[in-house]
Formats: C-alpha cells, sequence, structure tokens
C-alpha cells in the first residue's frame, strides 16, 4: 500500500491517503486467497496501525465509511474491535444481528448483499457455513470480510501471524508451531496463514477430526512458494515437540454446543497442559484465540503463564481488522 502521510505535531494532520493496494476493493474470506505480498502488506500496516494508535497519532483513513457486522452466531473480540476500529479509522460500523434482520426471517443473503451493498461500503459477516459467507462476496458490490465461518476465521489467524512476529520475530520461516484439538476453523485457517508464512506447522486432532482435506490441499500448494512443512497426526506429544509456538481452541465451536460432553472425552489427551509443553521449546509461547475454557483444551495454569501473550493476541485483532478494512474499503 503506498499511503503518504504528512503530519503536524506528531500526525494531528494528516493531509492525504492513497490506497493503491491490490486489496482495494477486494473481499478478504480467506488466507489462502491473499498473495504472499498482499499477506505481509497486512501485517505492515497493522503494525504501523498499532504504533499510530499507541503513540496518538491521526489515521483516519476510513473517514466517511460505513461498515455493517452481520452476525449469526455469537461474539466479544470480533464486534468490539471491528466497531472500535471503524471509529478509530473515522468511520462507523453497524451491529446487524441476524435476530433482527430480515435475513433472520428467510430474506435470501443475495438480496441482502444487494441492498447492503446500496447503504455500506463494506460487510462483515460471522456465520456458520462458508457458502454463506461467499454468496455475500458475490453478490455485494462493496468488500465483504469474513469474521468467522464454520470453515474459516482468517481474521483471527492473521491476527496470530502479527502476535508471533511481535514474541518471536518478523522473519516466521523455519519457525515450528503446533496446533493441538479440533480440526476446526482455527486449524484449517492456520493451515492457511502458516502455509503463507512459511512457518512448519503440525496439527495433532483425534481420528475422524482433521482439518479438511481440500483446505489441507490448498495449504500444501501454498507451502510450496513459501517453503513451509505442513503435515497431521494423532499423536499430540510428536507435534509439540520443540515448538516455538502451541496453539488451541476449543473443543466444541459455536453450533456444536449438542456434542460437547461426548467431545470432551474423546479429546481429552489433547489438552494443552505442562506434561504437553514439555515436550516444545523451553521459549515455547501459547496461543488461544478465545473465549478459552480452563480444565478443558487448555489448564488454568498454562492459560495464566500465558495471559500476556493471549491478551496481546486479543488486542491485536484491533490491529489487524483496521489494516484489513484500510487496505480493501480505503
Ligand atoms: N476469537 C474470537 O473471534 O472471539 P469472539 O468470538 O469473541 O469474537
Ligand atoms: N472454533 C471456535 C472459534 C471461536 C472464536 C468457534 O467457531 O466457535
Amino acid at each position: 500500500m503506498n499511503m503518504i502521510f504528512m503530519y503536524e505535531d506528531m500526525g494531528r494532520k494528516m493531509a492525504k491517503t492513497t490506497n493503491t493496494s491490490t486489496l482495494k476493493g477486494k473481499d478478504f474470506l480467506s488466507i489462502h486467497d491473499l498473495t504472499t505480498d498482499e499477506f505481509r502488506e497486512i501485517l505492515d500496516l497493522a503494525a504501523d496501525l498499532k504504533t499510530k494508535q499507541k503513540c496518538g497519532i491521526e489515521h483516519k483513513y476510513l473517514e466517511g465509511k460505513t461498515l455493517g457486522m452481520i452476525f449469526e452466531k455469537s461474539s466479544t473480540r470480533t464486534r468490539v474491535s471491528f466497531e472500535v476500529g471503524m471509529y478509530q479509522l473515522g468511520g462507523a460500523a453497524l451491529f446487524l444481528s441476524s435476530r433482527d434482520l430480515q435475513l433472520g426471517r428467510g430474506e435470501p443473503i443475495k438480496d441482502t448483499a444487494r441492498v447492503l451493498s446500496r447503504y455500506l461500503d463494506g460487510i462483515m459477516i460471522r456465520t456458520f457455513g462458508h457458502e454463506r459467507a461467499e454468496e455475500l462476496a458475490k453478490y455485494a458490490d462493496v468488500p465483504v470480510i469474513n469474521a468467522l465461518t464454520d470453515l474459516l476465521h482468517p481474521c483471527q489467524v492473521l491476527t496470530d501471524m502479527l502476535t508471533i512476529c511481535e514474541y518471536k520475530g518478523k522473519n516466521l520461516k523455519g519457525l515450528k508451531m503446533a496446533y493441538v484439538g479440533d480440526g476446526n476453523n482455527m486449524a484449517q485457517s492456520y493451515l492457511y496463514g502458516c502455509a503463507k508464512a512459511g512457518i512448519n506447522l503440525t496439527v495433532a486432532t483425534p481420528e475422524g477430526y482433521a482439518p479438511n482435506d481440500v483446505v489441507f490441499e490448498n495449504a500444501m500448494r501454498d507451502a510450496k512458494e513459501s517453503g513451509a512443512v505442513l503435515s497431521l497426526t494423532k499423536d499430540a506429544k510428536a507435534a509439540v515437540r520443540d515448538a516455538d509456538i502451541v496453539a488451541t481452541d476449543t473443543w466444541a465451536s459455536m453450533g456444536q454446543e449438542a456434542e460437547h460432553d461426548e467431545r470432551k472425552k474423546i479429546f481429552s489427551a489433547y489438552q494443552v497442559n505442562e506434561d504437553l509443553l514439555a515436550n516444545a521449546s523451553s521459549r515455547v509461547i501459547v496461543l488461544h484465540c478465545l473465549p478459552a475454557y480452563r480444565g478443558e483444551e487448555i489448564t488454568d495454569e498454562v492459560f495464566e503463564k500465558n495471559a500476556q501473550i493471549i491478551f496481546d493476541e486479543a488486542e491485536n485483532r484491533l490491529h489487524v481488522q483496521k489494516a484489513i478494512m484500510t487496505l480493501t474499503m480505503g
């Protein structure tokens, strides 16, 4: 992105911004769709926006623009970080719960997309089937941002990449990461994120809970460019061996509440605890996208030991999403 900044008195005044990014006007549905340069561009701008926000430097790149946020599932971090992010960028965000929208009463997504495009400069969606986000993007004339589907959670994984840069340095190539738990939207997005970044990732899941085959195959193709080594296993201990980063997520995602008790039994050997981490690098960091269920996928001890990192990760949602919105909607 080529933005021209002119600051007066440590940035109180910003003269002009020009968005020449290749992401301008595009949807952001999956990390797999990004070029390596676009992937880097988002992370670099996120770091820059984080500095600007912390130093009180004005960065109203979306002045007068409006984001609609469709939620078909619950959220704490996503809703607040997108809404605050738009405010800090000089724009406004509208919370659109499917409980209140006509969408929730059966209005087709393709009609909703065309109507909302007449009012808004961008649409964010959190939904169940990934095809709903794809259909919204197909019919909308404004950029659509995926804020979690059953398949992917790309905003979160880009955020995790920024957090890894902060703790392990900007050169991510060759780092060793393990994801332990359910082969869900987070695991699948880590496959795409690590493939772009060049991080060697092992995903450890119980039998029958491995990530989606198509995602794995796509990620393997992306990994050829970056040199990342991606693998799947059932052995949590082997996955974690010498890992620089260990990540986990809930064993029962939104929409799987009825399976919770059964999953608790199936996943019991996949808890991130001190015993498991004894196999990792002595400088290992643990990531969790939150919400966390202590005593299930992570122990309280491991969580609290890594709390600073985990809450930095939560904060970074704000900075990364501001970068995504600036580049796509600016
Ligand atoms: N990590 C994450 O997406 O959190 P929320 O579900 O609270 O938005
Ligand atoms: N896998 C979890 C992520 C929550 C942010 C879910 O989909 O519920």
